[in-house]
């Protein structure tokens, strides 16, 4: 009987290829435990930085990560991680995540286009299909933590996480001045809105220590973050510091976490990411 069921249900996909697609899907995500999407409303502000940062700490606890890049139009991922070069193809006609390590893959439209400076330009319905390619067309295998770098903005990218994987949290990325808490309310408001779980808030580029007297300039302010998360009674993740060699790291594509693993910003991504895998 359950033979029959089985063939019954190949054969309705066969006859109808979005239903295949969506089970594909619904079968990649079967194997992720933990989905997170990094969102901000402003751009800039490190989300990118963040997703690198974090999924690196939450690899260094030995959980197996994976990073998805839907910032279609301004793929940074492989870039920060020193990866170039194109996904391969395995055995199961299944495309094979980018490895920068044995437990850290990385999916990004940067490794799936032959002239990496050419321009992304793509309305809705495709960008949705590509996203969906992005989760029921890789090999991810048994993943931890699904960690999803978004373009800024409420726009397409973040909506096609929110409809195909329901249970996706976000985490929103923010600076410490008003012209970027304004836009935080909207992407809070977004998740409100799509019904999308917010994990908490981040404060990014909080705070600067001067090289020569250390003595502490904030730079963005600071606080804001903080004080806009007790406002909308969303969890406050913790401040990451401003440090010029997070720029340095990132244009270099050398991991900042594993290149300085006793500074601040090391140790706050790494009280996140034991915060996270406390989740079931
Ligand atoms: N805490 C930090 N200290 C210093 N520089 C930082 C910090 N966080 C991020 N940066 C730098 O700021 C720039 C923007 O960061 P990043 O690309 O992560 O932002 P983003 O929000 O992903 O941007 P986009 O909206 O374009 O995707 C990069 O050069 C990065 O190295
Ligand atoms: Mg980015």
């Amino acid at each position: 009987m359950v033979e029959i069921q089985g063939s019954m249900e190949a054969a309705k996909q066969q006859a109808n290829p979005q239903a295949q697609k969506d089970a594909e899907v619904k079968g990649t995500l079967g194997r992720i435990k933990n989905k997170f999407i990094i969102m901000s409303g402003k751009g800039g502000v490190g989300k990118t930085s963040t997703s690198v940062n974090l999924s690196l700490a939450l690899a260094d606890l030995g959980h197996q990560v994976g990073i998805m890049d839907v910032d279609l139009h301004g793929p940074d991922v492989p870039r920060m991680l020193g990866l170039s070069g194109m996904l391969d193809l395995g055995p199961n006609r299944k495309l094979n995540p980018m490895r920068y390590s044995k437990n850290l893959g990385v999916v990004s439209i940067e490794c799936l286009t032959p002239t990496k400076d050419e321009a992304i330009i793509w309305r809705g319905p495709v960008k949705f299909s590509a996203i969906q390619q992005f989760i029921g067309d890789v090999e991810w295998g048994d993943l931890d933590f699904l960690i999803i770098d978004a373009p800024p903005g409420t726009g397409d990218e973040p909506l096609t996480v929110a409809q195909t994987i329901p249970d996706a949290k976000a985490i929103i990325v923010t600076t410490p001045q008003e012209v970027s808490l304004a836009d935080v309310r909207k992407s809070i408001n977004f998740c409100k809105t799509v019904k999308m779980e917010i994990f908490g808030l981040i404060e990014n580029m909080s705070g600067f220590a001067c090289p020569h007297c250390r003595s502490a300039i904030d730079l963005f302010g600071s606080g804001g973050g903080e004080k806009t998360a007790i406002d909308t009674g969303i969890p406050f993740l913790g401040k990451i510091p401003f440090d010029q060699k997070m720029v340095e790291c990132g244009d270099a594509g050398v991991s900042f976490q594993q290149h300085h693993k006793d500074s601040p910003i090391a140790e706050a991504f790494g009280v996140m990411a034991r915060n996270m895998a406390l989740l079931p």
